[in-house]
């Protein structure tokens, strides 16, 4: 069985985006409210009692944006100090970073995943919501200052929508050739917003695959990460490839992770509510840390059950009902 070590931690279910296939303009979120958010304390105490005990060692801060929440570079330096840290990662639209990267690495944050579904401007600013002028570029400034700054691994995910940015398959997989950045391609789920689902399709990754094979070459990479992408490499680049292939291959056998959603609930796995733990409150009304840590193992042992191994068209996509932002990418 799988060792269960990986817990992805969401900072705010907010974003200062709107990316079609996450959460789109115009739906209804239910936002948390701010006394409902996890405190820096509250999290660290979480980490510390309930998941290093049993045996989380590696940690990502996602969202919404995590670098929307204040508080985010005490947060990435009190987990960074842990001993029992292995790996401390974030995910993020990189709207921010140009000007966060440096404290973010000085605080102890070491590798970076940042979205980048377009390199086109205008195909950007229509993904993401038409959310303010020169997003595109102060996006790349971002990734750019990333890179500067020493983060490595750096990846790029890109999420594949048919007809919206599959034309850009060959120029974003070139951004591996000279550059140790690793771009991923990733199969569109039907979870955010199955309205673009049914209209936009995803397209499997094999056949990303074969485009860029034809190009190029393709090889296996002998680098696995910790996540579900399978990697590749184009022969003599700097960079890798990986293909996130969830909708036409299951990983869920191999699923290694958890997540914390910014309200403290503990979810075990990404496209299924059974079994969440309801962590902050249990934490606010005085429950022992020892005794948090035992229901949360309980849940570890039956996780397999849970997870969620279905896979479909998405003609059943409403019941997808949250979005990424909300459980924490
Ligand atoms: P690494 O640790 O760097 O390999 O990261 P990762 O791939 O786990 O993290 P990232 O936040 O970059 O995830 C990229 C995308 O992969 C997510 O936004 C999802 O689309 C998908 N993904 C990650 N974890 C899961 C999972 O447990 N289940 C499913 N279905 N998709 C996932
Ligand atoms: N399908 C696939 N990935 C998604 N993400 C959000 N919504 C979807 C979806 N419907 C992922 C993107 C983004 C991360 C924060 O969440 O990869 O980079
Ligand atoms: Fe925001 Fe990320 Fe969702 Fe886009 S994918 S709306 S950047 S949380």
């Amino acid at each position: 069985m799988n060792r269960i070590d990986y817990l992805r931690i969401s900072l705010v279910d907010r974003c200062n985006f709107r990316c079609q296939y996450c959460m789109p303009e115009g739906a209804e979120l239910d936002y948390v409210l701010q006394q409902d958010l996890l405190t820096a304390d509250e999290l660290l105490t979480l980490i510390r009692e309930v998941f290093i005990p049993l045996g989380f060692t590696r940690f990502r801060l996602t969202g919404g944006e995590p670098l929307l929440r204040p508080d985010v570079t005490e947060i990435v330096g009190a987990i960074a100090a842990l001993a029992q840290t292995q790996d401390l990662s974030m995910t993020t639209n990189a709207f921010l970073l140009a000007s966060k990267a440096r404290d973010l690495y000085a605080a102890g944050l070491r590798r970076i995943n940042i979205s980048l579904d377009s390199l086109d401007p205008e195909t950007f600013d229509l993904l993401t919501g038409n959310r303010g002028r020169g997003r595109w570029q102060q996006v790349w400034d971002g990734i750019q200052a990333a890179y500067e700054v020493g983060f490595d691994p750096l990846k790029l995910n890109v999420v594949v929508i048919a007809g919206v940015n599959d034309r850009e398959i060959l120029d974003l997989a070139a951004l591996s050739l000279d550059r140790a950045w690793h771009v991923r391609f990733i199969e569109f789920m039907p979870i955010g917003n199955p309205d673009l689902f049914q209209t936009r399709q995803w397209i499997p990754s094999a056949q990303l695959r074969q485009q860029i094979r034809d190009r190029w070459g393709l090889v296996e990479s002998r680098v696995r990460g910790n996540g579900p992408a399978d990697v590749f490499q184009i022969p003599g680049a700097k960079g890798t490839l990986g293909f996130i292939s969830q909708m036409s291959e299951c990983f869920c056998d191999r699923c290694n992770r958890m997540r914390l959603s910014a309200d403290g609930w503990l979810r075990p796995c990404l496209l299924n509510e059974t079994g969440q733990i309801d962590l902050k409150t249990g934490l606010r009304q005085g429950v022992a840390g020892s005794q948090l840590r035992d229901r949360v193992g309980e849940l570890l042992a039956i996780k397999p059950e849970i997870n969620f191994k279905q896979r479909d068209d998405g003609t059943d996509a409403g019941r997808y009902r949250r979005t990424m932002s909300q459980i924490g990418g």
